[in-house]
Parts: C-alpha cells; sequence; structure tokens
C-alpha cells in the first residue's frame, strides 16, 4: 500500500482501472439496468404524454442537462496529451533531492495540457495570444505541476492585478466583442497605463505568440523558483522546455486564414503527429543561481517581468520529456485536469515572487468553481499514481472509502489515521527563509525598471523580426479607438526604442510623444534589496 516506485506505464495502468470500452455491450442505465429501446419515450398512449414514471428517459436527459461544467476563466481551451519524463544523468542531485530530476532510470509519466489563454474554449487557436504549457510529473514522491507558459515573462509583477489583467484582455463586458483577440480598447488602455506590461508586448507583438505547433513552441516556468538539495541548501532555478523540432511560428496571415479555415490547427497538428508515432518531445533546461548571488543582476530575480539572460546564466539541459499518447476522452482527461503551481514535491519550492505568491492560492480556488468539490484531486487524471491517505475523507462525490474509526490527529486510537512521515522518509518540508519586514501594500523598488529588458529582446531581434513586430503593432493598435491610448503605446516604444515608437506611429496615425512619462499607479517602495540591485547596476 505503501509502495512509491513509479515507470513510465504507472498512470496508464491506474487510468485502466476507470477506462470502459462500449462496443458490443448491451446499453444500460446508470445502475446497470439493460436498456432495449433508447429511440422513444414512455408514454400515455402513442399521442399522449410523456410519464414522469420513464427512468430512463429522466437519467438520459438529466444526465445531458448536466453534461457541461464551467470552462477555465483563463486557458480555457486546450489540449492534452500523455508521455514520459526522463532525466539524462544525475547532475542536478547537488542541487535538488526531487528523485524524477536526479534518478536517470527513472521514467516519471506526465500529462501535458497546451492551451491558449484568452478565447473560450470554443475559439480559434492560432490568435495571437500567450500559449499555456502545464505539465503534470506523476512522481515516485507525489505529484509536480510545472505550469508554465511559452513566453518567458509575464504581463504584471503582482497577483493583485490579476484580475485587472484578465477583465481588460477579455471580451468587452457590455457586447462580449471581440472573441480571442488582444485588439480592442480595453487591453491597450490597460496596457499604456502600467509600464510594467512593456517587455511582454514586445513577446506579445512577435511571432512568438503566433506558434506554427504546440510542437514546437518553447515553455518557461516563468517565475524563479527554489530547489533544495539533501542538506537543505536551496538553489534559485528558473524552467525552460525546449522543443526538439525547434521554434517555428505562424506569419500573421497564415494565423488569420487559419482561424477561419481549420480554428483547430494546433490541436488537430498534436494529435496527428502523436497518432502517426511522431512524438513531440521537449528538452528542460535549467538556469541555476546560487543563493549568494540573489542580488547581484540589475533586476530582481522575484520579478517576474524580467529574463535572466542567457549571457548571464547559461541554460544546462537536464532531461527528455516525450509525449507519446492522445488521451482516450477529452473530457475526462484533458478538461477535468487540474494544474497548481503548489504541487510541490520535496526538492522544489517556491520564492517569494508575488505573482506567484497569488497564483498558490488562485489555482485551487477556482478549481473548487470549476468541480463544484475539493474532491476534484480523486479524478483519474488527478490521482497521484502514489498513494494517498489522509484524514479528509468527505465532501461531494468522495469515491475513496477510508476504513476505520479514527480520522483525527493526535490520536493514541490507531486504526484509520495515517501517520507523520520524517524527513528521510519524503516528507515534504518547506525551505527555512528568513523573512523580515514591516506589513506594506507596495512593491520592491528593485521591478521598477520596466524598459532595459524590452529594449535588450527589440535588439535582439532580425530585421524581419522587426518588421513583424512592427505590422502587429499596426495591426492591434490600428483597431484603437481612442488616440490617447494609442499614443501612449508609443510613448512606451520610445522608451525601448525610438526606432520602434517611430516605425509604430507612422501606422497608426500618432505622433512620438516628448519626454513621455508614464507613471505606473503601484506603489513601489525602496528597501535592502532595491539598494543592493541598483548598486549592482552602477
Ligand atoms: C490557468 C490564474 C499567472 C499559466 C489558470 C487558471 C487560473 C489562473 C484561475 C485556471 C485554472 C483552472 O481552471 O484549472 C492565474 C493567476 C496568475 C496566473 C491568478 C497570476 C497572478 C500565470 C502565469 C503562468 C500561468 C505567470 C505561466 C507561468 C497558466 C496555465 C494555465 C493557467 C498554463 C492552464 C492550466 C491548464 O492547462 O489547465 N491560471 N494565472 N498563469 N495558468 Fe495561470
Amino acid at each position: 500500500n505503501n509502495a512509491r516506485s513509479v515507470d513510465e506505464n504507472s498512470k496508464n495502468r491506474q487510468l485502466d482501472e476507470f477506462r470502459r470500452d462500449n462496443s458490443e455491450q448491451y446499453l444500460t442505465t446508470e445502475q446497470g439496468v439493460r436498456i432495449g429501446n433508447t429511440d422513444d419515450s414512455l408514454k400515455a398512449g402513442s399521442r399522449g404524454p410523456t410519464l414522469l414514471e420513464d427512468f430512463h428517459f429522466r437519467e438520459k436527459m438529466t444526465h445531458f442537462d448536466h453534461e457541461s461544467m464551467p470552462e477555465r476563466v483563463v486557458h480555457a481551451r486546450g489540449s492534452g496529451a500523455h508521455g514520459y519524463f526522463q532525466p539524462y544523468d544525475d547532475s542536478l542531485k547537488q542541487f535538488t533531492k526531487a528523485k524524477f530530476l536526479t534518478n536517470p532510470d527513472s521514467k516519471t509519466p506526465v500529462f501535458v495540457r497546451f492551451s491558449t489563454v484568452v478565447g473560450s474554449r470554443g475559439s480559434s487557436d492560432t490568435v495571437r495570444d500567450v500559449r499555456g504549457f502545464a505539465t503534470k510529473f506523476y512522481t515516485e514522491e507525489g505529484t509536480y505541476d510545472l505550469v508554465g507558459n511559452n513566453i518567458p515573462v509575464f504581463f504584471i509583477q503582482d497577483s493583485n492585478k490579476f484580475p485587472d489583467l484578465v477583465h481588460a484582455i477579455k471580451p468587452m463586458p457590455d457586447s462580449e466583442i471581440p472573441q480571442a483577440t488582444a485588439a480592442h480598447d480595453t487591453f491597450w488602455d490597460f496596457a499604456s497605463l502600467m509600464p510594467e506590461t512593456t517587455h511582454m508586448i514586445m513577446w506579445i507583438l512577435s511571432d512568438r505568440a503566433i506558434p506554427r505547433s504546440f510542437r514546437m513552441m518553447d515553455g518557461f516556468g516563468v517565475h524563479t523558483f527554489r530547489f533544495v538539495n539533501e542538506a537543505g541548501k536551496g538553489t534559485f532555478v528558473k524552467f525552460h522546455w525546449k522543443p526538439k523540432l525547434g521554434v517555428h511560428s505562424l506569419v500573421w496571415d497564415e494565423s488569420q486564414k487559419l482561424g477561419g479555415k481549420d480554428p483547430d490547427w494546433l490541436r488537430r497538428d498534436l494529435w496527428e503527429a502523436i497518432e502517426q508515432g511522431d512524438y513531440p518531445q521537449f528538452e528542460l533546461c535549467v538556469q541555476l543561481v546560487p543563493e549568494e548571488d540573489e542580488f547581484k543582476y540589475d533586476f530582481d530575480l522575484l520579478d517576474a517581468t524580467k529574463i535572466i539572460p542567457e549571457e548571464l546564466v547559461p541554460l544546462q539541459p537536464v532531461g527528455l520529456m516525450t509525449l507519446n499518447r492522445n488521451p482516450d476522452n477529452f473530457f475526462a482527461e484533458t478538461e477535468q485536469v487540474a494544474f497548481h503551481p503548489g504541487n510541490l514535491v520535496p526538492g522544489i519550492d517556491v520564492t517569494n515572487d508575488p505573482l506567484l505568491q497569488g497564483r498558490l492560492f488562485s489555482y485551487v480556488d477556482t478549481q473548487l468553481n470549476r468541480f463544484g468539490s475539493a474532491n476534484f484531486t480523486e479524478l483519474p487524471i488527478n490521482r497521484p499514481v502514489v498513494p494517498v491517505n489522509n484524514n479528509q475523507g468527505a465532501g461531494f462525490m468522495r469515491y475513496t472509502i477510508d476504513k476505520g474509526k479514527v480520522n483525527y490527529w493526535p490520536n493514541s486510537l490507531g486504526g484509520g489515521s495515517p501517520k507523520m512521515a520524517p524527513e528521510s522518509e519524503g516528507a515534504y518540508v518547506h525551505y527555512t527563509e528568513k523573512v523580515e519586514g514591516y506589513k506594506i501594500r507596495a512593491r520592491s523598488a528593485s521591478f521598477k525598471d520596466h524598459y532595459s529588458q524590452a529594449t535588450l529582446f527589440w535588439n535582439s531581434m532580425t530585421e524581419v523580426e522587426k518588421d513583424h513586430i512592427v505590422s502587429a503593432a499596426h495591426f492591434e493598435l490600428g483597431k484603437v479607438e481612442t488616440k490617447e491610448i494609442r499614443e501612449r503605446m508609443v510613448g512606451h516604444f520610445s522608451k525601448v526604442s525610438m526606432e520602434l515608437a517611430r516605425r509604430v506611429a507612422a501606422g497608426i496615425g500618432v505622433q512620438v510623444p516628448e519626454n513621455f512619462e508614464q507613471e505606473s499607479t503601484a506603489h513601489y517602495e525602496e528597501n535592502a534589496a532595491s539598494k543592493a540591485i541598483s548598486k549592482g547596476k552602477s
């Protein structure tokens, strides 16, 4: 019962218990009673009213009436795939005790869900948007989720802005226009008033936001996370997925045409590749930063609008993920899978990144809304492949049957309640980090530079890529009716590059504002870290 060994087929075997093959079987009710006619309802006379006692009709219709569940509030449209992950060697052992990352003989089952962010479940695949790249590792030490995106930075620095961001980017609250596009005044209004979005906006206007295939895009954990080794020592880590097929994008014209002709383009591509045995592969890479170097760079490691440039910290390849099996059932697996950045295993921990901290609350909270019950963790796709034992055996839709009379801790009676594990037996121990300060509704001033990395991004582009960014800005901002918003955006671009600002301005009927300044509405507070970081800068 306490076995914790896992192989690449562990999840598949577990799912097998729940699979049902209906072919050649007699149709039955949910109670197993065989049905001989599902075409006609039971009536009082063949031209008479339908009878309430028709249990087959009632059950069939009731089930149908309840077949939908709330779609995800973001990332509603997605495609899933099963596979496995295998580390290349044990080189990460000095940094993390996570076994699935350090035992080269282990093949850990995974389920990946790729997604678009803004559109509804039925929206088009090829729109300009961020793509989600969420991976569930069913490890021998419990389930670990790496819930990432295909762009390495994010729009905002603090999770308290997330509902505003999403409200601004979703269709208009009155007309619900437009669907699955960022091209409307509200989003650009928000972005233009929030200087911290500038770096992400550069990525969003680039070809990265219109991937050619889910098999051909990067994945990023975005936040700085923390590895913890056997000795309890921490190391900062950024996660990257690199597609074996390389990164490829559509061009805008293709993206728009496909949106009409084949809105399932990305979904179909992933499905067909796997069906044909052309298995997508992604290399997991890490960037590692010793804790001593926390303030070494001219940006804050806790700021999710910043990358760690690879020139400063190179990527280290650590293993390979292969996606080799399509789901059997979209709803049961892809729709019902529930990721959560707080699903951690020993050896991996979070940091104080204020965007990450808010996510740790949001995912389970929204999933309670999606599933209506805390027992969604028992669904086949969500259950760990290792034993789960606890005293939480109640609530809607509970289907584990916990035996025994004792469901509390501590107890002296035994018989039911599980016991505590020591750390040597794999207990998760939160990283011991010193925290001090005053309670304050503010951000560190070390988060205040919103333009340097946007400039770095622009300067790293080829001429063709720059042309695409400018055309994308013309297309998107060209649809913004309010001139002041267009001007403010060009103002931000002038802080990134005057060339960019002039070229964008020329296509959207505005001038480049002189000496543009747009103060953030956020409150930035000087502190020891911001002073140390700005010292590093000078
Ligand atoms: C999905 C919240 C930032 C990646 C979601 C969902 C919520 C959410 C509520 C729906 C989950 C569900 O219904 O199961 C937030 C909040 C954020 C944030 C509050 C910031 C404060 C991010 C960032 C990333 C990200 C920075 C990438 C690193 C994803 C992905 C999904 C998702 C990939 C889809 C998961 C799936 O496929 O089911 N997010 N998110 N989110 N989020 Fe975030």
